[in-house]
């Protein structure tokens, strides 16, 4: 897949997530034993994306910058952006627009938790910088609550309707997009929906109109949680500490994909474990990494 840069939305209202969110984002919130915002960045290395831009409120950027810094120590760029409103996903492209210049963009949000395994080899098919727009489709039980696409025979994409009252397939918009660098012009061109938001499905639609959508159905051996509700943030909690305690391995350990990614060395590693608390099984964890060979698994 050619080159992209990153961008983590991490913002929004979280109205939902009441009274959780009431003094800090819920992406700040734990997902079992890391921070919410791990997970999403996470996803964006495993697709050997370092340069990443972290967008949210003025309230909450101070602390995910006092988290990652400027990303070195892990072997990224990160850079930060606030948005003093919330007014819609696709306003990510407008305040990222100097950050993406002339580069293809992946587009992540914050409270989505990837479990993809092989299926990240499916993404470096699909996607390449001629693509236009890859977008992930995933079956869920409820598609009037998200953006729904509807499948031609041949799997092409016939049309996407956000939150429909009679969705045309059970196949959900999951919360991470590739575009080519012309999605700021588009961005720049959307007016507000009914619901006052720069709207990512408006955005969408206009790629389909070109003929130049693609979707990729993420399998039923992939995992995708939304937990920016209540039920989602302990559905993705529970998800996460049973496959860690089955496997003894970690999911989206940001520290070890830098290491596993050839992001950073094991000198760098190695450091990353000293600045981590004493006692806590995080450095336990990282440090068995550190000794255990044939570890990448
Ligand atoms: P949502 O969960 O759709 O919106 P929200 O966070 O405002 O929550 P609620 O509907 O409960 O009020 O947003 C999806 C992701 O995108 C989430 O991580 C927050 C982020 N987001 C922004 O950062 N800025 C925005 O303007 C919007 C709408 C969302």
């Amino acid at each position: 897949m050619g080159r992209y840069k990153g961008i983590l939305l991490a913002g929004g209202s979280g109205s939902r997530m009441y009274p959780l969110t009431q003094v800090m984002s819920k992406q700040l919130l734990a997902v079992y034993d890391k921070p919410m915002i791990y997970y999403p960045l996470a996803t964006l290395m495993l697709f050997g994306i370092r340069e990443i831009l972290i967008i949210s409120t003025p309230r909450d950027i101070p602390h995910m910058e006092q988290l990652f810094g400027n990303g070195e120590r892990l072997g990224l760029q990160l850079s930060y952006k606030v948005q003093s409103h919330p007014n819609g996903i696709a306003e990510a492209f407008i305040l990222g627009a100097d950050f993406i210049g002339d580069d293809n963009v992946c587009l992540i949000l914050g409270d989505n938790i990837f479990y993809m395994g092989d299926q990240l080899n499916d993404f470096s098919e699909i996607i390449s910088p001629n693509a236009g727009a890859v977008i992930c489709g995933y079956h869920v039980p409820d598609p009037e609550k998200y953006g729904v696409i509807e499948f031609a025979e041949n799997d092409k994409v016939l049309s996407i309707e956000e939150k429909p009252k009679l969705p045309k397939s059970n196949f959900a918009v999951v919360g991470i997009y590739f575009y080519t660098s012309d999605v700021v012009q588009k961005a720049k061109k959307l007016s507000p929906s009914a619901r006052g938001e720069l709207e990512i499905t408006d955005l969408n639609n206009e790629y389909l109109k070109e003929n130049r959508m693609n979707v990729l159905r993420m399998r039923r051996g992939s995992a995708w949680i939304d937990a920016g509700t209540p039920d989602g943030l302990m559905d993705a909690a529970q998800f996460v500490q049973l496959i860690e305690k089955r496997q003894g391995l970690k999911i989206s350990c940001i520290e070890e994909i830098a290491l596993h990614r050839g992001f950073i060395d094991m000198e760098q590693f190695t450091n990353l474990i000293v600045s981590c608390k004493d006692g806590s099984d995080y450095k336990k964890y990282l440090e068995k990494i550190m000794h255990e060979k044939n570890f990448n698994v």
